[in-house]
């Protein structure tokens, strides 16, 4: 039998607060990417509350696939797979895309595929960038993960160091609520960051002693919080700023030189970055600049493709479909998923 040539695949992800479908033709080429954020709700409370989110997934799963397969001039039965995220991510949000992926598989008798969310976020470089294939190292930095991996092959990673305590991106949240920013953190801090003096203030940067590659970033965090109440003990006015701009240097100072590290210890030839963190441009230009100065290609997705969206489901989906690796109807939510882990 010919080998099909165009394989569609409909990717379904809901492990946080966004609801998100899209259609993707052989792991690259995205037909439509519909993404439903549930920011707005979620700001109101300072973060996002699980409930409220496993709600929000719930009112908008349907209308979200139906929009992708019409942006994508597409229907159900155009489509050769469903991957959708499975875990790791918040129990109640996972169990709704999986539930609505599983009953649409069964009614079509489609192909399921459940998929990491870590390995959706490694893929989103796929998409732009047709050329990149592994072996590379990738940074994924995202408000749950920071993970220093060794992509060896489509599906195959090596852990190489992680956090100990909080991700990249909470710490983002963290610091920004201190500083009276509000919730996301990230893209805000970024933002105010452009007017602020990034060596004005020296906090320590988020190391574990004794380990090159594992992240943390709860000291830093705390170093924040200390700073500001002396401020505020000593009566003396606070640079939001300048405190932004420190505090983001110090995150991508020690982002940067772990994966440097790595880079010359493996021998990368390539390197890429992903997840809602990678959206930074702070750590996207200083990643850029240490890539360049190595001599390696830097792969960073849009920042589109950076935070939670289906279209990174549906490229990881892929190349499982590729290895026939199918799940069946018993596919179940698993907040705590490892990464390489079925
Ligand atoms: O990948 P993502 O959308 O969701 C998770 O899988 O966690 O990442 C969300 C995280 C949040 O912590 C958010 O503050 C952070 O990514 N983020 C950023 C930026 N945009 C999003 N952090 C720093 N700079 C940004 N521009
Ligand atoms: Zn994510």
């Amino acid at each position: 039998m010919e080998e099909k040539r165009e394989i569609k695949i409909l990717g379904i992800e809901s492990s946080c607060d966004e609801t998100a479908a899209a259609v993707v033709v052989n792991g690259r080429e995205v037909l439509s990417n519909i993404i439903s954020s549930q920011i707005d709700i979620h700001t109101l409370y300072g973060g996002v509350v699980p409930e409220i989110a496993s709600r929000k997934h719930i009112e908008r799963v349907s209308q979200v696939v139906e929009r992708a397969l019409q942006t994508a001039q597409v229907t159900l039965d155009d489509i050769d797979a469903i991957g959708v995220t499975y875990g790791p991510g918040l129990i109640g949000p996972l169990l709704v895309g999986v539930s609505a992926a599983k009953a649409i598989a069964w009614a079509k008798d489609i192909p399921l595929i459940g998929v990491h969310h870590i390995e959706g976020h490694i893929s989103a470089n796929y998409i732009e960038n047709k050329e990149l294939e592994p072996p590379f190292g990738c940074l994924v930095v995202s408000g749950g993960h920071t993970h220093l991996v060794l992509v060896k092959d489509y599906g195959e990673y090596e852990i190489l160091g992680k956090t100990c305590d909080d991700a990249a991106g909470e710490a983002f949240d963290k610091v920004a609520r201190a500083i009276g920013l509000g919730y996301p953190g990230g893209p805000k801090i970024d933002k105010v960051s452009k007017e602020g003096n990034p060596i004005a203030i020296e906090f320590p940067q988020g190391k574990v002693r004794g380990s090159e590659y594992d992240f943390s970033f709860s000291g830093l965090k705390s170093a924040v919080l200390n700073y500001l109440n002396a401020c505020h003990m000593k009566g003396e006015e606070i640079s939001v700023p300048d405190v932004a701009a420190s505090f983001q240097k110090s995150v991508v100072d020690v982002l940067v030189s772990h994966s440097m590290r790595a880079v010359s210890e493996y021998h990368f030839k390539k390197f890429a970055i992903a997840g809602g963190v990678a959206s930074n441009s702070a750590l996207r230009a200083a990643m850029e600049e240490a890539c360049r100065k190595r001599g390696i290609r830097f792969y960073r997705p849009s920042p589109i493709l950076c935070t939670d969206n289906a279209a990174m489901i549906g490229a990881a989906a892929y190349y499982d479909y590729r290895k026939g690796i199918r799940s069946d109807n018993s596919l179940n939510a698993i907040p705590n998923l490892k990464l390489g882990e079925r």
